[in-house]
């Protein structure tokens, strides 16, 4: 969700005005999710690297975090969704964590659709995290460090249980993954477009729902492959 600080300032307003208009943005964008026939969503809130911006911007960040886990949750749970967070959350502090603990118990039965959001959240941090455990499994006994698979690990992943994601979307202009979901995102559509978050609208999600229509996935077969399956 790439753009708030730029929506801001083209508005004279300060950075933390778009990270705002970007909260309301995502309960929209969650909104519609239902219509649409989407069943996971998962956003990109805050990485492991956001850590070094202003100090002031962080701290007015994870304000704005604490306050929607506060203002949102009853809402998600009220219509059926799932609400999970990934990322190494314990250095948001104990008030955040106990609040986010709260609400994954209060929402792990729904069954519209899954939101996962990832906050202080990187994807070399989640395959280091998941090869420790499996490093300490491997100490026990439990796991033979000579036959590791992908398999292996994948349980370990924060991930684990959801499917790998179908399309990813990059909003704000940037074409990069800036080490989002990178284990799960092997066989991802990856789409981008220059419309900053706070305007990523019902309109743009079309957009991006169609471009991801229109392509033909393969998943190393040739395309005759594809198609004959595809008629089979
Ligand atoms: C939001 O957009 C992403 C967050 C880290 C919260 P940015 O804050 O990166 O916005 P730009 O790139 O400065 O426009
Ligand atoms: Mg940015």
């Amino acid at each position: 969700m790439d753009g708030n600080g730029r929506w801001a300032k083209t508005r004279g307003l300060p950075r933390i005005a778009g990270h705002r208009k970007g909260v309301e943005n995502v309960r929209e964008i969650v909104r519609m999710c239902g219509d649409k026939g989407v069943e996971y969503l998962t956003l990109f809130a805050f990485s492991s690297e956001n850590w070094r911006r202003p100090d002031r911007e962080v701290q007015l960040l994870l304000e704005l975090f604490s306050s929607a886990l506060n203002k949102e949750v009853g809402k998600l749970h009220k219509n059926n969704i799932r609400f999970r967070v990934i990322g190494n959350v314990q250095r948001f502090g104990e008030k955040i964590v106990a609040k986010i603990a709260k609400a994954e118990r209060l929402t792990s039965e729904n069954t519209s659709l899954t939101l996962t959001v990832a906050a202080n959240y990187g994807g070399r941090w989640d395959i280091a995290q998941a090869c420790s455990q499996v490093v300490r499994r491997a100490m026990e006994g439990e796991i033979d460090a000579e036959s590791i698979m992908p398999e292996t690990i994948e349980p370990y992943l924060s991930m684990y249980g959801i499917p790998e994601p179908d399309l990813f979307i990059r909003s704000g202009g940037e074409q990069r993954i800036s080490n989002f979901l990178l284990w799960q995102l092997a066989y991802t559509e990856l789409y981008f477009t220059e419309t900053l978050w706070p305007e990523f609208d019902g309109v743009e999600f079309d957009k991006a729902l169609e471009s991801f229509a229109r392509r033909q996935r393969r998943f190393g077969l040739t395309g005759e492959q594809v198609e004959a399956a595809r008629h089979a």
